[in-house]
């Protein structure tokens, strides 16, 4: 689960590097470069993130045809060895790789066998080899090469490569993973994806499963399994946004201010007269439908726990799955189903993967994604943007929020109840209310900072927040979390309740308060940490923090500001790497 980036052309190596910055969010564990210099093949790599990696080799590179590299291991350890590029055993060709070849402890064996030999742990340096072989063995034509390697290799892969002998070439292959080209002025560019590239492009390139070929300065030949293919360009109107930190501490904590604005721009897009997002079959089609069925991961999957509980008011079923389960289980229920996606990204392997059983099927989809350029974009009938412009630190915040924001503005279109709106309008303001006394939340967090457990209670909505609590407390402070419905604590879980636990209960719904109280006064008796997060008009005898009262559709808009800015500040207090936390990526291209 890697970004991989090439260019070729004039002065190449400063785009590269801002591309290597742009494609950090598929993973931060090491970063490489490799080019041609003084007819050789130079690779320079080690593990650690690309600031890392260019603070130590902070001098640029003249050079006119370049590889990069960011990496989040999969195959071999993350250090200097596995890191990408992986030169050939005989220096003639060098690789980046995205993606994970199965069978590669066979062919490496194999190789080994004829006198190869390995420097790294990892699959993508069989693949160089394997390449070099089949050129030195054969009529050294590398687009043969590519086609040998592919009908060998099993998996998913997009690989870059550097031939030693044409220089004025950049060879690619793609399957699976993504990649695609990026047509610039006397320059080009392969890369994961479009952010990388779209501020030195003009037009792009989409390139489909199993064609390979390479690009020159100023031309590109695609081939697939019938030849030299007809290039189709597309102009994308993709918007660049210079994302710095505005004197923020970390983009987590920016990301977090900047919700309720997320919330407003979605509501101003979204009742535009005539928006162009609801294609006029969806909205007339959206009745026959008699199912809805959610597909996320993480958040985006945390987000569907919500979104399922606001179909009820669709009359419709509804069922939420997490993609991985749906993928290798797949379950069709309802005569007429709509599949609705969440993915921030759009380019979560467990997602897609879901999305190509279902285009087989030729059930409808509608993706909610925070890129309508993205793979998962592309392969979907519907796409709603969720307008939070770009999330760059690793935890997601505000593209959580706007997920639950669209899908309640796709039930406004559909129904014209117009209360959705006040309920958002009066979420903001509750929004901006917690903002304002964040250092509350902040001393909280100095309370709770060096504990190993915490447990989240709610039931209904405020379960589902809990969900999401977990999972950010989880990810950014590394402290042990659960969430559980208040209900079934006693069934188990308050076994291990004792003074070293805190317990969070969210209290939104005034017809649940009087039995989530009780099971809060279970876990007090048995000296537990109360902190109870209620609605200003839902007092608890231990109210740690009371939120604006907002409608219950709403309630998780709110309170999961408090759980992120909980995870935050706890982060913060045990001065850990909040934007990339260990071992995770923004986006995790792989099943
Ligand atoms: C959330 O904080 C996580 N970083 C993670 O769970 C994420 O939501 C998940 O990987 C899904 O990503 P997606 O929305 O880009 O598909």
């Amino acid at each position: 689960m890697c970004g991989i980036i090439g260019g070729i052309g004039n002065n190449i190596f400063d785009d590269i590097k801002q591309g290597l910055y742009r494609l950090e969010y598929r993973g931060y564990d090491s970063v490489g470069i490799s080019y041609i210099f003084d007819n050789k093949i130079v690779v320079k790599k080690r593990s650690g993130n690309v600031d890392d990696f260019f603070n130590h080799y902070s001098q640029n590179v003249n050079c006119n045809l370049i590889i990069g590299h960011t990496r989040w291991a999969t195959t071999g350890i993350a250090n200097d060895i596995n890191a990408h590029p992986h030169l050939s055993f005989n220096s003639f060709f060098s690789i980046v790789h995205n993606g994970i070849i199965e069978n590669y402890k066979e062919i490496k064996n194999e190789l080994i066998n004829k006198g190869y030999a390995f420097k790294s742990d990892t699959d993508s340096e069989v693949i160089v080899n394997l390449i070099e072989k089949y050129y030195l063995d054969g009529n050294k034509d590398v687009l043969d090469c590519l086609k040998k390697v592919s009908s060998r290799l099993i998996g998913n892969f997009s690989i870059a490569l550097i031939d030693l002998n044409e220089p004025n070439r950049l060879y690619f292959y793609k399957r699976k993973s993504p990649l695609l080209v990026g047509v610039g002025k006397n320059k080009n560019y392969l890369a994961s994806d479009i952010y990388a590239i779209s501020t030195f492009c003009e037009k792009f390139i989409d390139i489909s499963d199993d064609d390979y070929g390479f690009i020159t300065s100023n031309e590109v030949f695609i081939y697939d399994g019938n030849g030299l293919k007809k290039i189709k360009y597309c102009k994308q109107n993709f918007e660049y946004v210079n994302n710095d930190l505005c004197g923020y501490k970390h983009y987590m904590l920016k990301e977090i201010e900047e919700i309720p604005n997320v919330i407003q721009t979605n509501i101003d897009e979204y009742t535009k007269e005539n928006n162009r997002y609801y294609p006029h079959d969806l909205l007339n089609k959206i009745n026959e439908f008699d199912c809805v069925i959610f597909i996320g991961c993480g958040s985006s999957y945390n987000a569907g726990k919500i979104l399922s509980r606001l179909t009820d008011c669709l009359n419709k079923s509804s069922f939420v799955f997490v993609a991985s389960e749906w993928s290798n289980y797949p379950k069709i229920y309802g005569k007429n189903p709509v599949f609705v996606i969440l993915s921030q990204s759009g380019e979560t392997m467990d997602d897609i993967k879901c999305i190509d059983i279902l285009n087989k099927k030729r059930y409808p989809t509608i993706l909610l994604t925070n890129n309508e350029y993205s793979t998962l974009a592309k392969k979907s009938t519907y796409v709603l943007p969720i307008f939070s412009k770009n999330e760059v630190a690793v935890a997601s915040t505000k593209t959580y929020v706007a997920m639950i924001t669209v899908y309640l503005l796709f039930i406004f279109a559909i129904t014209k109840d117009k209360t959705i709106l006040s309920n958002l309008r009066s979420a903001i303001e509750a929004i901006n209310d917690i903002i304002s006394r964040k250092n509350e939340i902040r001393n909280i967090a100095n309370k709770i900072k060096d504990l190993q457990s915490v447990i989240f209670l709610g039931r209904c909505y405020d379960y589902d927040i809990c969900l999401e609590a977990s999972l950010k407390l989880k990810e950014t402070a590394y402290i042990n979390s659960q969430a559980i419905p208040s209900g079934e604590l006693k069934h188990g879980p308050i076994a291990f309740v004792d003074d070293s636990v805190a317990i969070f209960t969210f209290f939104s719904d005034i017809n649940t308060f009087l039995a989530t109280l009780n099971n809060v006064e279970e876990v007090k008796i048995r000296g537990g940490n109360i902190y109870n997060i209620t609605n200003k008009s839902l007092k608890t005898p231990n109210d740690s923090f009371a939120c604006m009262d907002t409608d219950l559709r709403v309630c998780a808009l709110v309170k999961s500001v408090f759980a992120f800015y909980l995870a935050y500040y706890t982060a913060e207090y045990k001065k850990l790497p909040i934007d990339k936390p260990r071992n995770l990526a923004k986006s995790v291209t792989v099943d």
